[in-house]
């Protein structure tokens, strides 16, 4: 199966700073040894659509609403984004499920407009480090999986991307063997399901810890925070 390699710039560059990046990336996206899949903020994605015109490269939003239009001050569309040439929209970011209260059945619509829309929704999930330490790392996921894919269609593309809360913006990445292990659980939840998605890691991904991240049992690939809003550091994770 092919790697996919993604980039969540949370609210991070402007639309300029973004066609720069563009601009620079470009030049060496050849090689990436995957696909790859930017998430830039909802009010830089007309300059990340128009950059990436032409190219391989995907992209797409970090959140949207369950709904496509209608009375809702301040949301995003998905059905926007894709006039404008997204592939992708991320569903569930921790930062999403923590500070703007996202719960597992809004997660559910989410996850069910985007593939009605012919979209591709990446599903994050992950466990707290109190979970982890008190060994519920299993129940948490296989709820959020249970939940998220209530209303998810078995035979359209779906992504998910397992990131621990505690390794997000930390510094502090999983083990290879937590890596392995809760890879290898997230396949058997998602198999019980009766889905079948590539499952990325994402928590601290650097270009020193990504070689031996990707050599893990079912690691399809990555979610890169920090490390994708430079040039280097995210091709050289993307060319692992
Ligand atoms: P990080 O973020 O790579 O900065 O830890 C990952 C994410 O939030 O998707």
């Amino acid at each position: 199966m092919k790697k996919i390699f993604a980039a969540n710039w949370k609210l991070f560059k402007t639309p300029q700073e973004t066609r720069a990046f563009f601009q620079a990336f470009k030049e060496v996206a050849n090689k990436a040894t995957g696909d790859l899949v930017f998430f830039p903020s909802a009010l830089c994605l007309e300059a990340a659509s128009n950059s990436l015109q032409g190219t391989k490269i995907q992209f797409g939003a970090q959140n949207c609403f369950s709904q496509v239009q209608g009375a809702f001050t301040g949301e995003n569309s998905a059905q926007t984004a894709k006039d404008m040439g997204a592939q992708y929209i991320l569903i569930g970011h921790s930062e999403r499920r923590q500070i703007f209260g996202e719960t597992d059945a809004m997660i559910a619509d989410k996850v069910a407009l985007v593939q009605s829309l012919g979209l591709i929704p990446l599903l994050c999930i992950g466990e707290t480090l109190n979970e982890r330490e008190s060994k519920h790392t299993y129940r948490i996921l296989e709820t959020q999986l249970q939940l998220g894919l209530a209303k998810a269609d078995k035979a359209k593309p779906l992504v998910v991307a397992y990131e621990p809360v505690w390794a997000i913006g930390t510094g502090k990445v999983a083990t290879q063997e937590q890596v392995a292990e809760t890879h290898t659980d997230v396949q058997t939840i998602l198999k019980g399901l009766g889905f079948s998605a590539p499952i990325l890691y994402g928590g601290s991904v650097k270009p020193d810890n990504a070689a031996g991240l990707i050599s893990q049992p079912h690691v399809s690939g990555f979610l890169v925070g920090g490390a994708s809003l430079e040039v280097d550091s995210f091709i050289k994770i993307a060319s692992v």
